[in-house]
């Protein structure tokens, strides 16, 4: 088992990442002093695959175990389903001191955490991400949200958890897909801080998609160390964190003009490509790099052209994203493979240039 620590003095916690990890989950939890009850929150694919040896593993460490279950989807991540959670936690009379689990990807993680900082003003939060999104990403680091309407994320909290646990066997049954989206935020970790995880990808890609372990374990604690290391630098997203927007600009505006048919991953390769080729139009990047890019994200089964959708619509998408600071669009540019630097002096015509003359 792999060890990343987030240091966030009294607020600091470990990610364990290995495999067979939930087994083990009951006993971590007493190592750090938790005994008792506490709640699990999953979804119904999950709690089919992984819930009983979860249970099983706190049970037989005394534990009394709750299982609270959501439905699949983006739209669970609400103010209406927090607020059932919270009948629910109520009903099952959690206490201040109650851990609450979130087992499953991205929305369970980011809605347990946000009715776990709410709930009694806090409860303790343990991340059990299962996805590989969510074992690189959305578990690390405490932004914890629900949307409102179709603006995403618009509110949540800072809350970080207490333990995270990425148990990289669970990652056997995802899909290609859902693979695929967690890769592009690992090729994001490589261009944006680290050049041998950017070649160690590029060596060990076919590894990866035939799901080998030993590989998964090294990319999800590589890219945990740097997600650990940003965080640790900027918690509240005031400067350094931005970087690990690379690619979002742009993707962001692909999800939201393609109505969210456009996945997450996809979109982020495309934003991260239109991002390497802005930075190649300004002098910035090399060729070569760019080539190096595109390969990768190719490999990684992700798009490297821009999607049947209305082209046009893109700049006024990416002029609403919150990434817009001060009236400025806020672009993450490489300059290598491994250094990228943060511009808002990009110009709505040399995106546009970009997007529109694609080919
Ligand atoms: P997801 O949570 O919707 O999970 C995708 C699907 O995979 C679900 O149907 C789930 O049931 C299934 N699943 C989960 N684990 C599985 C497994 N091991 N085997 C088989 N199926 C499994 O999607 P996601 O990509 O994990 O997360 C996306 C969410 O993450 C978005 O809401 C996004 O906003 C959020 N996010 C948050 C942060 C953050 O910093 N908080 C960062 C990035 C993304
Ligand atoms: N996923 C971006 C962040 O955590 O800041």
């Amino acid at each position: 088992m792999k060890k990343v620590r987030v240091k966030l003095g009294i607020n600091s916690y470990d990610i364990h990442i290995g495999r067979g990890l939930l087994r083990q989950t009951g006993r971590r939890l007493k190592e750090i002093g938790f005994s008792d009850k506490l709640v699990i929150i999953t979804d119904p694919t999950v709690r089919r695959l992984y819930g009983t040896t979860l249970k099983e593993s706190l049970t037989s460490s005394g534990f009394k175990v709750a299982i609270l279950e959501v439905a699949e989807g983006e739209e669970q991540k609400s103010l209406e389903t927090a607020g059932q959670l919270y009948h629910e936690l109520t009903d099952g009379y959690a206490e201040r001191n109650t851990p609450v689990l979130a087992l499953g990807g991205g929305v369970i993680g980011d809605l347990t955490g946000f009715v776990a900082a709410t709930y009694l003003r806090g409860v303790p939060l343990i991340q059990i991400p299962t996805t590989l999104l969510a074992q690189v990403d959305s578990s690390i680091g405490g932004k914890v949200a629900v949307n409102h309407g179709s603006l995403k994320n618009k509110i949540g909290a800072f809350y970080q958890p207490r333990l995270v646990i990425s148990d990289i066997t669970t990652l056997e049954t995802l899909t290609a897909g859902e693979l695929s989206d967690g890769l592009a935020e690992t090729i994001k970790y490589g261009v944006i801080r680290d050049e041998a995880l950017f070649s160690y990808l590029e060596e060990n890609i076919d590894r990866i998609k035939a799901l080998d372990e030993s590989t998964l374990e090294t990319i999800v604690s590589r890219s945990a160390k740097i997600k650990a290391e940003v965080v640790a630098k900027d918690e509240r997203d005031f400067g350094l964190r931005n970087i690990l927007n690379y690619g979002h600009t742009v993707g962001h505006a692909i999800e939201s003009v393609s109505d969210f048919k456009v996945r997450h991953g996809e979109a982020v390769a495309i934003g991260m490509l239109a991002a390497a080729r802005i930075s190649n139009e300004l002098g910035m990047l090399d060729k070569n790099e760019l080539i190096r890019l595109k390969n990768v994200i190719g490999r990684a089964g992700l798009p490297t052209e821009v999607p049947d959708l209305q082209r046009a619509r893109l700049i006024p998408a990416i002029k609403h994203d919150k990434k817009i600071f001060q009236g400025k669009i806020r672009f993450v540019l490489p300059k290598s493979i491994g250094d990228v630097f943060v511009s808002e002096e990009v110009s709505p015509s040399l995106i546009e240039q970009v997007l529109l003359n694609w080919n």
